[in-house]
C-alpha cells in the first residue's frame, strides 16, 4: 500500500516523539512491503515563529490532500499571552473542524504490566473507550464579551443539533459491537437543555441496537464512578468539553498520560492521530518524553485509516511486551530514553 501523510510535528516534546513513531512506522512498512511519504508542515507555536498564524492555510490544504495525519503536539508558555484566535490551540481545533474530524477516539486501558503504576487502591483493571464528540458543542458555539451590569461579561455557547449527536452517538454503538457491546452515554441532564437533547437521541439510537447494553450517567457522577469502579465501562459517549475532561482523567488511572493514543476521525477514511497528552514544554528537547502514546498513534491511523489490522497489531504487542519487559521511561518510573524505549519496540518488531 502507499501511504502519504501529512506530519504536524508541533511544539515542544512534539518532533521528538513523532520522530520516534516514524521509526517505528517505516519498520513496520518495511516488513509487510507498504511504502510512506511523508510531508512535514507547520501547527501550532512553531507556525506562530515561523509565518505569524498558527494554522497556515498551506498546512488545511495538504492535510486535505493527504492520506492521513500524524500530529505530535501544539502550544507551550512562549505562546501563553496570545490572544485567543492567536494561540496554537487553534491549528488543533481548526485542523478538527476543517477535516470534520467530528469522532474523537480515546481508549484508556490499564496494562498488566502497569498495575501497581494505576493509583487506585484496588483496580481489577479496565479497557474502556471514550468516544468524544470534536467539532461541536462549547468548543465551537457562539463565544464573546460584552458590557454587563456587573462590567464586562465573557460567553461560551454549548448547542448541539440532532444531527450532531445521532452522529456520534452512531460512532459509539458501533465501537461497542465491536467489543463489549455496553454503552454509557454521559450528560449534565439535570440542569442543561442541550444535554436533555442529547439524551433523548441518544435513547432512541439505544432503540436501533438493541443488543449493547446502554446507559445514561451524569457527568458529576461519572467523574467519580471513573475512579471508584472503572471496569463498569466499555464505550463511553459524551460532548466535546466533558470528553476532554474525563479522558484525562480516565488517562491518568492507566499509570500515565504518556501511554495514551487517539484518533480523530470523520466520515471519510481520513483521520488525524495524536498522543491525547500536550506538548510538556517541562521536558521538551531532552530526549525522556515516553514515545509510546504517539506509536501507539500510528498503530491506531493503520488500524481505522488503512485497514491494516495485522500492522496494527504488531505494534500493540510489541508495545506490550516492551513494557512486560519492564521497560519504562521516566513518567511510569522508570529511567529509559525517548530514543531506548523505540529500539526495544523497534527490536520486538
Ligand atoms: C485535547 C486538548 C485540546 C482540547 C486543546 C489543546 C485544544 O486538551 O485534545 O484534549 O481541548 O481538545
Ligand atoms: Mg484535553
Amino acid at each position: 500500500m502507499k501511504i502519504n501523510l501529512a506530519l504536524l510535528k508541533g511544539d515542544g516534546i512534539g518532533p521528538e516523539i513523532v520522530d520516534c513513531s516514524i521509526e517505528v512506522l517505516n519498520k513496520v512498512a518495511g516488513k509487510y512491503g507498504h511504502e510512506i511519504t511523508y510531508t512535514a508542515l507547520l501547527a501550532g507555536g512553531c507556525a506562530i515563529d515561523a509565518v505569524g498564524e498558527p494554522l497556515p492555510r498551506e498546512t488545511v490544504e495538504r492535510c486535505l490532500a493527504s492520506d492521513s495525519v500524524l500530529l505530535g503536539a501544539v502550544g507551550g508558555p512562549k505562546w501563553d499571552t496570545l490572544p485567543g484566535h492567536l494561540r496554537p490551540e487553534r491549528a488543533l481545533l481548526g485542523i478538527r473542524k476543517a477535516l470534520g474530524l467530528y469522532a474523537n477516539i480515546r481508549p484508556a486501558k490499564l496494562y498488566t504490566a502497569l498495575k501497581d503504576r494505576c493509583p487506585l487502591r484496588s483496580s481489577d483493571g479496565f479497557d474502556i473507550v471514550i468516544v468524544r464528540e470534536l467539532t461541536g458543542g462549547i468548543y465551537f458555539g457562539e463565544s464573546g464579551r460584552r458590557e454587563g451590569e456587573g462590567g464586562t461579561e465573557a460567553y461560551d455557547t454549548e448547542c448541539y443539533s440532532t444531527f450532531e449527536i445521532e452522529r456520534i452517538g452512531r460512532v459509539a454503538f458501533e465501537t461497542a459491537l465491536k467489543r463489549g457491546h455496553k454503552v454509557t452515554s454521559i450528560d449534565k441532564a439535570n440542569v442543561l437543555e442541550s444535554s436533555r437533547l442529547w439524551r433523548e437521541t441518544m435513547h432512541k439510537l439505544a432503540a436501533e441496537y438493541k443488543n449493547v447494553e446502554y446507559s445514561d450517567m451524569l457527568v458529576d457522577n461519572a467523574a467519580m464512578q471513573l475512579i471508584k469502579n472503572p471496569s463498569q465501562f466499555d464505550v463511553i459517549v459524551t460532548s466535546n468539553i466533558f470528553g476532554d475532561i474525563l479522558s484525562d482523567e480516565a488517562s491518568q488511572l492507566t499509570g500515565s498520560i504518556g501511554l495514551l493514543p487517539s484518533a480523530s476521525l470523520g466520515d471519510g477514511t481520513r483521520g488525524m492521530y495524536e498522543p491525547i497528552h500536550g506538548s510538556a514544554p517541562d521536558i521538551a528537547g531532552k530526549g525522556i518524553a515516553n514515545p509510546i502514546a504517539t506509536i501507539l498513534s500510528v498503530a491506531m491511523m493503520l488500524r481505522y485509516s488503512f485497514s491494516l489490522s495485522e500492522e496494527a497489531d504488531c505494534i500493540e504487542r510489541a508495545v506490550e511486551q516492551t513494557l512486560n519487559n519492564g521497560y519504562f521511561t521516566g513518567d511510569i518510573g522508570g529511567n529509559m530514553t525517548s530514543r531506548e524505549i523505540t529500539e526495544k519496540i523497534l527490536e520486538l518488531i
